[in-house]
């Protein structure tokens, strides 16, 4: 028999490596992964590209209205990348920039009623793992397998470091470490949603397991809920 499909959430704090975890989490069962940060990440790279002037909110629905998202899997990077209004953004919405902006607009309700929307839409066939801040107490409040993560702090700020080094040499580790900093503060302290820990989510601390102790660890959990 066809093993049973089910919803898994990953939450946690910004860079403890929710993303990692959930990509080879899906690729593992064969389910669908969603980045549920890329969608604000990309709702946030349009309103900074058309100038949307985020405190009017007649602006902000009128700029959701003209915004298509959607997740493509690509067969030569094999995982599945965001696009807004059909251009590849996955890329782009990685940059700094977006990310000092990003909590701000994130926290603004009628953004949040647009991205759950879809986000509970992905959800109906299940077989999903998806990561973000309020996937399993938002979004998918029955969800089969919870999974809140976190990581010391100087752990998370080391390993964005080192993935924005990469692209841009220029980059401070102060420069990171703050905006680590802000982003954890706005998530955690919005009105709508904020990041909080559900109460039946699994605590993952990964500040010191490699990957596969990781990915074992999820695993073990995964196989009791679907026995
Ligand atoms: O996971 P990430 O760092 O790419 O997410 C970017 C921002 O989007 C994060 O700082 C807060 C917001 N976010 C959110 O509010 N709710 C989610 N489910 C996912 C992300």
């Amino acid at each position: 028999a066809a093993r049973k499909k089910i919803i898994i959430t990953i939450d946690g704090w910004s860079s403890c490596g929710k993303s990692t975890v959930a990509r080879q989490l899906a690729k593992e069962l064969n389910y669908v992964y969603i980045d549920s940060g890329a969608m604000y990440r990309a709702i946030t790279l349009y309103f900074l590209r058309n100038h949307i002037d985020w405190t009017d909110i007649r602006e902000v629905r009128e700029a959701l209205s003209n915004i298509q998202l959607d997740f493509r899997f690509n067969e030569q990077s094999q995982q599945s990348e965001i696009f807004l209004n059909d251009e590849n953004v996955e890329y782009v919405i990685r940059d700094l920039v977006i990310a000092e902006k990003v909590s701000e607009i994130a926290a603004i309700r009628e953004v949040r009623e647009y991205a759950v929307k879809q986000q509970q839409a992905m959800g109906k066939k299940k077989g999903i793992v998806m990561d973000g801040r309020d996937i399993g107490t938002v979004v998918f409040p029955d969800a089969e397998l919870k999974i809140f993560m976190t990581a010391d702090n100087a752990v998370r700020v080391e390993r964005r470091f080192k993935e924005l080094y990469a692209k841009n040499p220029n980059i401070t580790i102060e420069e990171v470490k703050n905006n680590l900093e802000m982003r954890d503060y706005i998530d955690s302290n919005r009105e709508v949603s904020p990041l909080r820990q559900a109460a039946d989510a699994l605590v993952l601390d990964n500040s010191n397991l490699t990957m596969e102790e990781q990915l074992n660890k999820a695993l073990d959990w995964v196989s009791v809920k679907i026995r």
